[in-house]
């Protein structure tokens, strides 16, 4: 359905995409993991046509988004990060202004919104405009406005941002539902709780550079082992840190100094918590905490940068 070939973007004298490549089949659900910053909106840009690439190629089913800008767009539906409505308008306009855009005019553009107003379950408020909505509401209309022409691929930029949970859950059921009869799907997000729950393979970005690749049991298999211990402590030093690294058979050790969070990587987590508790108390460190976690893709994340999804 989608190759992304060795993309590259720079603005100005920095690089804000390096080198980015990866391949999507059809019906797949596929998630783009990273931080603030690591250049996930400009690749789905660049994938959409939206902004032109220093480098590399995008093919959408097999043709070139270079030289079919066109008809690929009619393939592909966005769902930007910022909401593109015209607030006084009502929902159904709204709608059928996007239908337009792609062509639907008429009883069929009539009949398409009352299809994506159900999907995305604001029927009863078609009539109602924009800016009487929740940010929630405006998020399920802007995702319907993408799919008013039925693309084969939907590419959505982190479209539960700033909203209520159950607005959240509605859009995350909605993506879910849409997948399951067949439509393609990459999801942009820093939460990683969504990405692991709507998608099959996954591919997470850090300062514009795809740092893993592939289906969450390939990426969760590279990790130091299933779970981690986490201590909160009240003090945290470089010389400590220091210290607990020399405790043998660590992976790794990483550290969030504001919130006092250690993050330690063993094989066997449970059997080092009792040297690793040690180590630390020598190391002059007060203990608030100590919990052994489950790892998943944070964690992933954390083990490849030493640092968290959302620092
Ligand atoms: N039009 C632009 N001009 C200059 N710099 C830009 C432009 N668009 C993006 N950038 C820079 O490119 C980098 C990547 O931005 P991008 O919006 O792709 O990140 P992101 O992964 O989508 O982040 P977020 O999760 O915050 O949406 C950032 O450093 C950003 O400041
Ligand atoms: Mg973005």
């Amino acid at each position: 359905m989608l190759e992304v070939k060795e993309l590259k973007k720079s603005y100005g004298k920095k690089e804000v995409v390096k080198d980015v490549s990866f391949m999507i089949e059809k019906g797949e659900s596929f998630g783009l993991l990273g931080p603030n910053g690591a250049g996930k909106s400009t690749t789905i840009s660049m994938i959409c046509g939206l902004v032109p690439y220093d480098h590399g190629e995008v093919f959408v089913a097999s043709q070139s988004v270079k030289q079919f800008p066109v008809l690929i767009k009619k393939k592909i539906g966005v769902v930007p990060q910022e909401i593109a409505l015209y607030p006084t308008m009502s929902a159904r306009d709204n709608l059928l202004f996007w239908g337009k855009m792609y062509g639907l005019t008429g009883a069929q553009a009539k009949k398409r919104v009352d299809e994506v107003l159900e999907i995305v379950g604001l029927k009863e408020r078609g009539k109602d405009r924009i800016e009487t909505f929740s940010g929630g509401m405006k998020r399920r209309i802007n995702i319907g406005a993408a799919l008013m022409h039925e693309p084969e691929l939907l590419i959505m930029d982190e479209p539960t941002v700033g909203i209520d949970p159950q607005s959240r859950n509605h859009i995350l059921e909605t993506v879910k539902a849409l997948n399951e009869k067949g439509m393609t799907i990459i999801y942009t997000s820093h939460y990683m709780e969504e990405v692991e729950f709507l998608c099959n393979r996954v591919g997470i970005m850090d300062h514009g550079e795809v740092i893993a690749l592939g289906t969450k049991s390939e990426l969760c298999s590279r990790l130091a082992g299933s779970s981690f211990i986490q201590i909160k402590v009240e003090n945290l030093s470089d010389e400590a840190m220091l210290e607990l690294k020399k405790v043998e058979g660590m992976v790794q050790i990483s550290f969030q100094q504001e919130a006092g969070i250690l993050e330690v990587f063993a094989p066997n987590p449970q059997e080092a918590v009792a040297t690793v508790i040690t180590s630390a108390v020598h190391a002059g460190l007060k203990i608030e905490s100590v919990e052994i976690k489950e790892s998943n893709l944070e964690t992933l994340f954390l083990q490849l940068t030493g640092r968290t999804l959302r620092d």
